[in-house]
C-alpha cells in the first residue's frame, strides 16, 4: 500500500489551483448517467478514486463512461439494469444515490445497503422516507434495498434530520422528482453549494427546479430530461485544506479557483485565529504572519462550519497558542484524527462530541496512520508543520478525495514523496 513520506518545515509559496468538487460531480453524474437517455459531457471532472468506483457502479447498470484530462463523456444505454452490488456500495456510500433516479426513470432499483464509517454511524432513513412519499414501496432484504414504483408522485417532503438537513437524501430526492407527476415540495432541504450545482445542472437537463440553496426547494416534473455539456463548481473542502496548509506552513500562497461565497465560515475562523486573506477575483492570497488567537467553532450544516474541514482546522488549531474548542454537532464521533494528532505532539482531548485542542509550541513528525479521507488530509497538513519525518500509511483514502495532492503542495514547496 502507498504512503506519503513528508519532511516537514517547508515555508509554501506559488499559486495552488483548486479542482472539481468531489461530493458535487457525484450525484451530477450519477443524474447524467441514468436520468437521460442522452450523452453528456462533464468538465472540471477530478481524477479520484471516488469517481472511478462511481464510474464502475455506473458501468454495472450498463452505462459507458470515459474520462480523460479532468473531461467525463458519458453515454447512458437503454437497457439499463437495476441492481448495484454490495462490493462496490461498500467502497464508497454516495453509490446511495443511484437509488431516486433508478426508481423514477426505470420503475425500481435494487441497491446495497450502504454501512457504517471511520467517521460513524450514516443512517439513510430520510432517503427512504423521502422515496416513499413520492409513492416507492421500499423493502429491506439480504443487506438490499428494493425499491418499486410505477410512477414516482410529486408531494412535500421534509428531510429535516436529528443533526440537521442531510445532504445526501436532499440530492437523491431532488433527482428523483424531476421525472415524478406534479409538483416536489422539499422542506428543510440542505442548502450546500454542491446541491445548488445538482440544481442548476437539472434545469441545463430540461428539470424545473427552483429554490435550490435555500431551505425550500420546489421541483416541477417532467416527461424527459435530455444530455448536456456541463462544468463542475471548484471543490470547496479541497480549497479550504489549501488554505489551511500555507497558514499552517506560515506560508505565502495564492489559491487560484476558490468561490468566496462557498467559504465564508472558514474564512471568518482563519481571520480569528490570524491567518491574513485577501479574497481576489480569481482566488484567495494566504499569508500567516502568526497564529495569534484560539478560537471555538462548530460544525453545521451550509452556511455554516463543515464538517469536512473540521479535522483539518484542529490541526492549525493544535499550534495556535491558548486552548480553541471544537464542537462536531454533524458526526459527533468524527474524532479519529485526535489520538494521530496527539503521536505527534498535539494536546487535544475529546469529551462527547467536544475536542479541546491546547496550542503547542511545535509538533513532531512520526508514522502516522489516515483512517477517513479528511482524517488523511490534516496528518498531511501536520508533516509539513512539524518537526522532522512524517510517514501516512494507508493514504488510499486521501486518494478517494484529493486529486494529486503530494504533486500541487510539492509544487508549492512542500517535500512530499509517495512511496509505492
Ligand atoms: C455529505 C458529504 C460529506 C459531508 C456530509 C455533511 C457527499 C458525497 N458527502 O454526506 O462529505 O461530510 O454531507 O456535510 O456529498 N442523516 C440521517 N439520515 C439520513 C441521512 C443523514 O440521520 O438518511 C444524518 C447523518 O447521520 C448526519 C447528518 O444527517 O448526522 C448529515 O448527513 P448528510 O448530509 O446526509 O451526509 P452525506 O450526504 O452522507
Amino acid at each position: 500500500m502507498d504512503k506519503l513520506i513528508i519532511q516537514g518545515g517547508r515555508r509554501l509559496s506559488g499559486t495552488v489551483s483548486v479542482s472539481g468538487s468531489k461530493n458535487a460531480a457525484l450525484p451530477i453524474i450519477v443524474a447524467a448517467t441514468i436520468l437521460t437517455e442522452q450523452p453528456s459531457t462533464l468538465r472540471n471532472v477530478p481524477d479520484l478514486m471516488d469517481l472511478e468506483t462511481l464510474c464502475h457502479v455506473l458501468e454495472g447498470l450498463g452505462a459507458r463512461l470515459q474520462f480523460e484530462k479532468g473531461t467525463l463523456s458519458i453515454e447512458p444505454i437503454d437497457q439499463k439494469t437495476y441492481q448495484t452490488p454490495y462490493d462496490l456500495v461498500r467502497k464508497m456510500r454516495a453509490s446511495i444515490y443511484v437509488l431516486g433516479p433508478l426508481v423514477t426513470k426505470l420503475g425500481q432499483a435494487k441497491v446495497s445497503f450502504p454501512g457504517g464509517c471511520a467517521i460513524g454511524p450514516r443512517p439513510v432513513d430520510l432517503h427512504l422516507k423521502g422515496l416513499e412519499a413520492l409513492g416507492t414501496t421500499i423493502e429491506i432484504e439480504g443487506g438490499y434495498i428494493l425499491a418499486k414504483a410505477n410512477q414516482l408522485i410529486g408531494t412535500e417532503i421534509g428531510l429535516k434530520g436529528t443533526n440537521g438537513s442531510s445532504v445526501g437524501a436532499t440530492a437523491n430526492i431532488m433527482m428523483a422528482a424531476v421525472l415524478a407527476k406534479g409538483t416536489t415540495t422539499i422542506r428543510d432541504a440542505a442548502c450546500e453549494p454542491e446541491i445548488e450545482d445538482l440544481a442548476n445542472f437539472l434545469n441545463e437537463m430540461g428539470a424545473q427546479v427552483s429554490g435550490a440553496g435555500t431551505a425550500t426547494i420546489t421541483i416541477h416534473g417532467t416527461k424527459e430530461l435530455n444530455g448536456v455539456d456541463y462544468t463542475i463548481i471548484p471543490d470547496r473542502i479541497e480549497a479550504g485544506t489549501f488554505m489551511v496548509a500555507g497558514a499552517i506552513t506560515k506560508g505565502n500562497i495564492f489559491i487560484s479557483n476558490a468561490i468566496p461565497k462557498h467559504m465564508e465560515a472558514l474564512t471568518e475562523t482563519l481571520c480569528q485565529i490570524g491567518v491574513q486573506l485577501d479574497w481576489q477575483d480569481k482566488g484567495v492570497h494566504i499569508t500567516t504572519p502568526n497564529l495569534l488567537a484560539p478560537v471555538n467553532v462548530s460544525t453545521g450544516v451550509y452556511p455554516k462550519f463543515p464538517t469536512d474541514m473540521q479535522a483539518q482546522i484542529m490541526g492549525l488549531m493544535a499550534l495556535t497558542p491558548g486552548k480553541s474548542i471544537i464542537t462536531e454537532s454533524i458526526f459527533p464521533d468524527r474524532f479519529m484524527h485526535v489520538s494521530e494528532l496527539n503521536r505527534m505532539g498535539a494536546k487535544i482531548s475529546v469529551e462527547g462530541n467536544n475536542a479541546l485542542i491546547y496550542g503547542v509550541n511545535s509538533l513532531s513528525g512520526a508514522p502516522v496512520m489516515a483512517s477517513d479521507l479528511r482524517a488523511g488530509a490534516v496528518l498531511i497538513l501536520a508533516g509539513m508543520a512539524a518537526i522532522g519525518e512524517t510517514v501516512i500509511s494507508r493514504i488510499y483514502h486521501i486518494d478517494r478525495g484529493y486529486e494529486k495532492i503530494e504533486d500541487k503542495l510539492t509544487n508549492i514547496g512542500a517535500d512530499i514523496v509517495r512511496q509505492k
